[in-house]
């Protein structure tokens, strides 16, 4: 036998070994390749742990990009050149390597214009880590929202193609993917810009990938909780208008150019969801529009977008629309009910909110924050199709 075949077959000897070891076992593909259960069709790219730290200088801090509720994100460079972002989940986050490539698999088969790709992930030992394209532009949070130190000028024709992109995206997740995906946590920082500014959701999927006792907010910062739809933050409801509500939010974010809030501003301005709702009322909607973007302004546009948040951001759950219908609205294909906004619901006081866990409502739980739905009318009932549940994804 040749020196370099004895070395191959010792390569792949140690590789099957390391992988029997782990605590779980999966198949193979034909070629070696780790695979879900026995459909063949759907792969993952799996990384070994040598070779992200390599990618990535050993996880250095100098690469380091962000750390969400996950865990933190570094910037790391595959051998071929390709830039990647590598999310190394936390130890709370941690499943058995069969889960949790049945789950990324799911997530790695899905591919749209206005969605992160999924590269692939590794499962070696106890790590359990995540790897993406790496999107050049940052977040929409860092940019944006953010100090505004990055130099991307967003104009509002930029504008337009974030939201509807954005819209696009998560009318994919839940309209034309089978079970649909509720994402749960739309918000700036997760929607990443690639090189054209072409927007594009992360995190869609990763929900499953959370331990069953963790909760889907205590590890998140204040801030996120501007985004969640009340009946989700308080009672852990969650159905695809819970991300209608986020969308909402976020879409008011992008035209005014600030964060939704924003405590060092005066009391009344501090929540730009309920300072949109006061300049809805006093119809000077125009006013708050992102003075940045100067005349390079479709006035008449950017009102329409600011009235769809706030459908989007109803409190009655019936009363926003579904994810095609805000984009067909968006686009202008599709005429907006004026007539159906009314205040929309809004969370204060979030210093001390306890959420439920999943699979479970205690909505007395919710000590000081307050939630100030305003809706004067009836309550509508869901429709069918949107039972609400806490784990469907
Ligand atoms: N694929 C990616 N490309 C470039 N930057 C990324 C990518 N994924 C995440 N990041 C950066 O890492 C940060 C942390 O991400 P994440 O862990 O998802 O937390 P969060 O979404 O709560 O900010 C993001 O805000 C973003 O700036
Ligand atoms: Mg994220």
């Amino acid at each position: 036998m040749e020196f370099s075949s004895i070395c191959c077959f010792s390569m792949v000897r140690e590789y099957l070994y390391k992988l029997l070891r782990m605590d779980c076992c999966f198949a193979f593909g034909k070629n070696g390749q780790a695979i879900e259960g026995d459909d063949s069709e759907h792969r993952v790219r799996i990384f070994s742990y040598s070779e992200l730290r390599r990618a990535t200088h050993d996880f250095s801090g100098a690469n380091k990009i962000g750390e969400g509720g996950f865990g933190p994100v570094f910037r790391g460079v595959l051998r071929d050149g390709t830039p990647i972002a590598v999310k190394v989940l936390s130890s709370t986050s941690r499943q058995g390597v069969r889960e949790f490539l049945t789950e990324l698999t799911a997530i790695s088969d899905i591919k749209h214009e206005n969605l992160v790709t999924l590269v692939g992930c590794c499962a070696e030992g106890s790590h359990r880590i995540l790897v993406y394209n790496y999107l050049e532009n940052n977040s929409l949070a860092q940019t944006l929202l953010g100090t505004r130190c990055s130099g991307i000028r967003f104009d509002w024709k930029t504008r337009v193609k974030i939201a509807v992109g954005v819209a696009r995206g998560i009318a994919f997740l839940h309209e034309e993917i089978r079970p649909p995906i509720i994402h749960r946590d739309i918000k700036a920082s997760n929607i990443l810009l690639d090189k054209d500014l072409t927007p594009k959701i992360s995190d869609f999927g990763l929900a499953r990938l959370l331990p069953p006792n963790a909760t889907h907010v205590s590890t998140r910062v204040a801030g996120t909780l501007g985004y969640l739809a009340p009946e989700y933050a308080i009672r852990g409801q969650v159905t695809k208008k819970s991300d209608i509500y986020s969308f909402g939010v976020l879409l008011l974010e992008i035209v005014c150019g600030r964060c939704n809030t924003n405590t060092r501003l005066p009391h009344e301005d501090q929540f730009l969801l309920e300072r949109t709702w006061v300049h809805y009322e006093q119809e000077r909607l125009d006013e708050i529009i992102d003075a940045d973007l100067g005349d390079d302004l479709n006035v008449d546009e950017a009102c329409r977008f600011l009235k769809i948040g706030l459908l989007c951001t109803q409190d009655a759950m019936a009363r926003r629309p579904n994810m095609i219908t805000v984009v067909r609205m968006l686009i202008g294909e599709k005429k907006l009910p004026v007539h159906k906004i009314t205040r929309p619901a809004m969370i204060t006081d979030f210093a001390d909110l306890k959420v439920s866990t999943s699979g479970q409502h205690r909505g007395h739980e919710t000590r000081s924050s307050t939630t100030r739905s305003y809706s004067t009318t009836e309550e509508e009932p869901f429709s069918s199709s949107e039972t609400p549940t806490q784990t469907s994804l």
